[in-house]
């Protein structure tokens, strides 16, 4: 694996690469890896030529400063993960080089990026848009792989495809979760030994509220989520919406909606966790 630092080299590398007729599968991350991570580069592994992975804490699209600074940081680490599962290149970019000057462009991201964590973070999908279009800019990738779990975020990004006109295919992938269900996330780390044994509850409820589905209302279906979510310590949902899942626009009838989805955050403690189970 040849782990690079600037965009110049990478795009060098890539031009060679695609002179070849090889394909060319990205997979974006800001790092801290897990398994869910693990399991878009084996998929981009077995159906790319090349596989590339971009490492980068991409600062446009926190909307709170103490998260920046708190976010996971193992580049270290993260290599020896990437060189083991056959990584071509791993992009390792600092602020500067990826921002060489502020980014200013505003994406018209319509009304996918207008429910949930749009208003909940203000600015997070525009810089979402911005590095997501950066790194296609620059990789021009034949495919580029998504977790699932930020589900809506697969929305806005292939709005910006559209918007950009970009010759991709965006591969959306499993949510991989521990055995006990919780999701794989980064920030799983920062829960405390007592959150970590609560935080299941957030899949099981989930997983439960499928049969509960059946015989009620989207209305009762989200009451029953919340209320069971909000039932254990430590937990507290932000929101529970059921939405249609190309959308994401809320939907109130089952009929509304050919493939529904649930998409919850809540805290537990002071950890902000997102989960979502299709309908
Ligand atoms: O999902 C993430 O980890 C980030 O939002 C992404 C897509 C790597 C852009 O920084």
């Amino acid at each position: 694996m040849e782990r690079i630092t600037t965009v110049k080299e990478l795009r060098q590398r890539l031009d060679e690469a695609r002179s070849q007729g090889k394909t060319i599968g990205l997979v974006p991350t800001m790092g801290a890896l897990h398994q869910g991570h693990i399991s878009l580069i084996e998929r981009a592994r077995n159906e790319n030529d090349v596989v590339v992975v971009s490492i980068f804490v991409n600062p446009t699209q926190f909307n709170n400063a103490e998260d920046l600074r708190t976010y996971p940081r193992t580049v270290e680490a993260d290599c020896e993960k990437l060189e083991a599962a056959g990584v071509d290149f791993a992009l390792v970019p600092s602020v500067e080089e990826m921002y060489p000057e502020p980014d200013t462009r505003v994406f018209d991201l319509g009304p996918v990026a207008e429910v949930m964590e749009g208003p909940m973070r203000p600015g997070h999908f525009n810089g979402v848009a911005q590095i997501v279009s950066k790194l296609f800019d620059i990789v021009r990738p034949t495919r580029a792989y998504f977790g699932e779990k930020d589900f809506q975020q697969i929305a806005v990004i292939r709005r910006m495809v559209e918007l950009e006109g970009f010759d991709l295919e965006i591969v959306p992938c499993p949510i991989k979760r521990h055995d006990d269900g919780l999701a794989m996330s980064s920030r799983n780390v920062r829960l405390t030994p007592e959150q970590r044994e609560i935080a299941p509850v957030i899949y099981r409820t989930l997983k439960s509220s499928v049969d509960w589905a059946k015989n009620h209302t989207v209305e009762e279906t989200k009451r029953y989520v919340i209320d069971e979510v909000n039932s254990f310590p430590h937990m507290q949902v932000e929101y529970y919406e059921i939405v249609d899942g190309i959308t994401m626009q809320p939907i109130t009838d089952w009929s509304q909606s050919e493939c529904p989805a649930g998409c919850i955050t809540c805290y537990c403690g002071d950890v902000r966790l997102i989960d979502n189970i299709k309908y």
